[in-house]
């Protein structure tokens, strides 16, 4: 699958037709272990400080995962979400965990933070959840193939440390 490159004097590893969703479950992996790390850890901490760094981490990467999936999937899927008669789309529970995230700052008592933390981090649980069962299927079902790995070639070209 993966192609060596070997451009202007470094090697570039390219994925070959790597699909959009596929990086995106990539993607959630890395989410998993983190989410794994978080709910192991919250119950020892200590301080009020430590429990909002924490939450700070998973709102700056899950803000442009879900920023990603917005502009994905937003209009094609909306019409197929509206006929399986789901209420709370995928958008609405990303500005659900943003909003959650948020509150964790503006909490007064390290007990407060800790419960509110843990609130986000199992409501995006099931999100992701969710996400990999009905969501990512179905985009790969309404999306041409290519328009699937034109855009994993996008996301791709736009993490390129060769280009920044
Ligand atoms: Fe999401
Ligand atoms: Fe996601």
């Amino acid at each position: 699958m993966d192609l060596l490159l070997h451009q202007n004097g470094r090697f570039r590893k390219l994925a070959a037709a790597m699909k959009i969703t596929d990086v995106l479950r990539a993607e959630h992996a890395v989410f998993h272990n983190l989410f794994d790390h978080i709910e192991a850890s919250v119950p020892k901490l200590k301080t009020l400080g430590e429990v909002k760094a924490l939450a700070a981490v998973v709102d700056k990467v899950h803000a442009p995962h879900s920023k990603l999936e917005d502009d994905l999937f937003i209009e094609p899927l909306e019409p197929y979400f509206d006929q399986m008669g789901q209420r709370e789309t995928f958008h609405a529970e990303h500005e659900h965990i943003e909003s959650t995230l948020i509150k964790v700052q503006k909490a007064r008592t390290l007990k407060d933070a800790k419960k509110i933390l843990l609130q986000a981090i199992a409501a995006s649980r099931k999100h992701f959840d969710k996400e990999e069962r009905i969501v990512f299927p179905l985009a790969e079902r309404i999306l041409k193939a290519k328009t699937l790995t034109d855009l994993g070639a996008q996301w791709l070209s736009r993490r390129d440390p060769a280009k920044k």
